[in-house]
């Protein structure tokens, strides 16, 4: 599969290099092909491939989004004609003192949607540290995979990123329509708390266990 990321720092450079050892072609979106996001992620995965956003896009199926939120704006309206493409929206809004950064009145996804109305926008790769893309093997476990929570509106597009979750050997969990994307990053929140305010450290994921 053809796919593009918008950012490539620690949670795009994460998942890109899983992507392209599974034999994906995973493209850099670079505004700036010197910066040292780019450079660092070429330099440890050199079968990345580089291109300018519109001309990453225009190839990909599937696109990441993995800028910081504040960003987000600036970065679409830079990456060109996303219509009907498949957009993962990686990116959480934090405000400060750990609060939702939209005050809990709107998703971060939602609001991604609302600037590329006419794109597919799957929530996925936000609950964790991007620690947990890079190597989320969790032995001891038998069978169980730890849990990746998606969202979105378009259920095609979900199947495509619940393809890809269970490939990176996590279990896809489809929690609903874009808007519980709100839950999501309040999850989020909830693990960076414990992770990194309250020392637990970014070696834990959640699992689903259902009768
Ligand atoms: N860090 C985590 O553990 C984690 C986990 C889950 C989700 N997230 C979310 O994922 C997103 C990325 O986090 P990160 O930690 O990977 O950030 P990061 O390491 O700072 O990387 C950000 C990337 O975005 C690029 N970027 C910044 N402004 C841009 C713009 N205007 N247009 C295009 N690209 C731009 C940067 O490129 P340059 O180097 O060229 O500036 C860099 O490649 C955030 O929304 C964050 O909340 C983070």
């Amino acid at each position: 599969m053809n796919i593009a990321f918008i950012g490539i720092g620690q949670v795009g450079s994460a998942l890109a290099g899983r992507l392209v050892a599974l034999g994906h072609t995973v493209t850099i979106a670079a505004r700036d092909r010197h910066s040292k996001s780019v450079q660092a992620a070429l330099a440890k995965y050199p079968q990345l491939q580089i291109a300018d956003p519109p001309e990453a896009i225009a190839s990909a199926e599937v696109v990441f989004l993995a800028t910081p939120f504040a960003a987000n704006q600036t970065a679409l309206a830079e990456a060109g004609n996303l219509s009907g493409k498949i957009l993962v929206d990686c990116t959480n809004p934090v405000g400060s003192n750990l609060t939702h950064g939209l005050k809990s009145e709107q998703s971060g996804g939602e609001f991604v949607q609302n600037l590329v109305p006419d794109a597919k926008v799957v929530k996925a790769f936000t609950i964790y540290g991007f620690e947990n893309f890079e190597n989320n093997t969790y032995p001891g476990y038998g069978n169980l995979k730890p849990a990746m929570l998606i969202a979105g509106n378009d259920a095609a597009a979900k199947q495509v990123i619940a393809n890809l979750c269970i490939a990176m050997d996590w279990e896809p969990v489809d929690t609903g329509n874009l808007a519980t994307s709100l839950h999501l990053e309040h999850m989020t929140l909830l693990w960076i708390k414990m992770a990194r305010v309250q020392g637990l450290g970014a070696g834990f994921v959640w699992a689903r266990l259902q009768k």
